[in-house]
């Protein structure tokens, strides 16, 4: 077996800080050969652009992408020709072709008192986002003029079918459900692409009778959310709309910090990232949750290596290292048998559970 080969981006903010504890846990676990490259606002500041032509090709030549955080106050502004640490991410998405974006979102035991809301409405929610990635308003035509600003929102049919492929595919192979359960998010009673959307689902839903497939607005789909999480199975939605609805969603885990993600495409390596930003308020304090990256680690392992025992591991760690009390400042509750730690305890807490 040839040693699998990761580009490892940590970015901006707690990035870096994250990446290494990442590093630190794939020595822990196998044998990969890891390359660094640069993203986001520190490529801007060395390179003028947030990816160069050079990561991308190291990351189109390796196994799989690791990439943690991109962003900062520093490189935020409005002015339209400047640029954007999350261009990065964005041209990494469309460059890869990574259309398909998973987001699971399924509440550690020990943290069901860390999320604001009640333990009794979130207990058992075990969902999977499906995000469209590389299409709808993030890629459409945009532009000025005069006092006029625009952003083309537009999709077609093959996007919106390879993608609820996807989302079926994912409802099958998760089980668990009595009955596989696609809800399809959508603006069907205003937007032209979301009626487009929803034909599409509905056609293809019709090829699929193991799976009950329903529609659902985009703005009731938000309320239902806090009100029955434990209801969705695979939520399916476009690019924005999946953008608003997994951050809503990570909040049923108790924090943002800890959601991990997938994206892949029909072929090539898929890239890997925690949904968390690059928290720039806490950037260098050694404070950073690294558990999202190391969830993200156990995705890249069993979607993007066929790794899957050691994906098991690592998941196992971070439930006994919750379950053990220890916890990062975003995950505190005060409570009695909680340990307040930082990144590298952490990090060698969860290393020290991987059997
Ligand atoms: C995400 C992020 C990105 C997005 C940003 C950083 C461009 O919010 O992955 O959810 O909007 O897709
Ligand atoms: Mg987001």
């Amino acid at each position: 077996m040839p040693v699998p080969s990761i580009t490892l981006l940590p970015g901006d903010g707690i990035g870096p800080e994250i990446a290494a504890a990442a590093g630190k846990l794939l020595d822990a676990i196998g044998d990969y050969e890891i390359s660094e490259g640069l993203i986001g606002g520190i490529s801007i500041d060395e390179n003028g652009v947030a990816l160069t032509d050079e990561t991308l090709e190291n990351c189109r030549g390796s196994d799989a992408v690791l990439l943690c955080a991109v962003g900062g106050p520093k490189w935020d502004t409005t002015d339209p020709d400047a640029p954007r640490p999350e261009q990065g991410l964005l041209g990494l998405r469309s460059g890869l072709g990574l259309f398909a974006n998973l987001r699971p979102v399924r509440p550690f035991r020990a943290l069901l008192d860390a999320s604001p809301l009640k333990r009794d409405r979130i207990e058992g929610t075990d969902l999977l986002v499906v995000r469209e990635l590389t299409g709808g308003i993030y890629f459409g035509e945009t532009g000025r003029s005069g006092d006029r600003a625009f952003d083309e929102c537009a999709y077609t049919v093959e996007e919106v079918e390879r993608i609820t492929r996807i989302a079926f595919e994912s409802a099958r192979y998760r089980d668990g459900k009595p009955k596989p359960r696609v809800t399809s998010v959508d603006k069907a009673n205003v937007l032209e692409t979301s009626r487009l959307w929803r034909e599409t689902v509905s056609r293809l839903a019709a090829d699929a009778p193991d799976i009950d497939v329903e529609h659902l607005l985009v703005d009731n789909t938000a309320m239902q959310l806090v009100s029955r999480p434990t209801d969705f199975d695979v939520i399916l939605t476009e690019n924005l709309f999946g953008d608003i609805l997994s951050d809503e969603a990570a909040m049923l885990t108790g924090s943002l910090g800890m959601l991990p993600s997938a994206s892949l495409g029909a072929d090539g390596p898929g890239l890997f990232e925690p949904v968390h930003g690059s928290a720039p308020d806490i950037a260098g304090t050694g404070q950073a949750n690294p558990l999202a990256t190391f969830l993200s680690v156990s995705l890249m392992l069993r979607f993007g290596l066929d790794q899957g025992e050691k994906a098991d591991q690592i998941e196992s760690a971070v439930e006994e290292t919750l379950d053990a009390g220890f916890r990062t400042p975003d995950l505190a509750t005060g409570a009695d048998g909680e340990s307040a730690v930082g990144t590298d305890e952490m990090t060698r807490e969860v290393i020290s559970r991987i059997t």
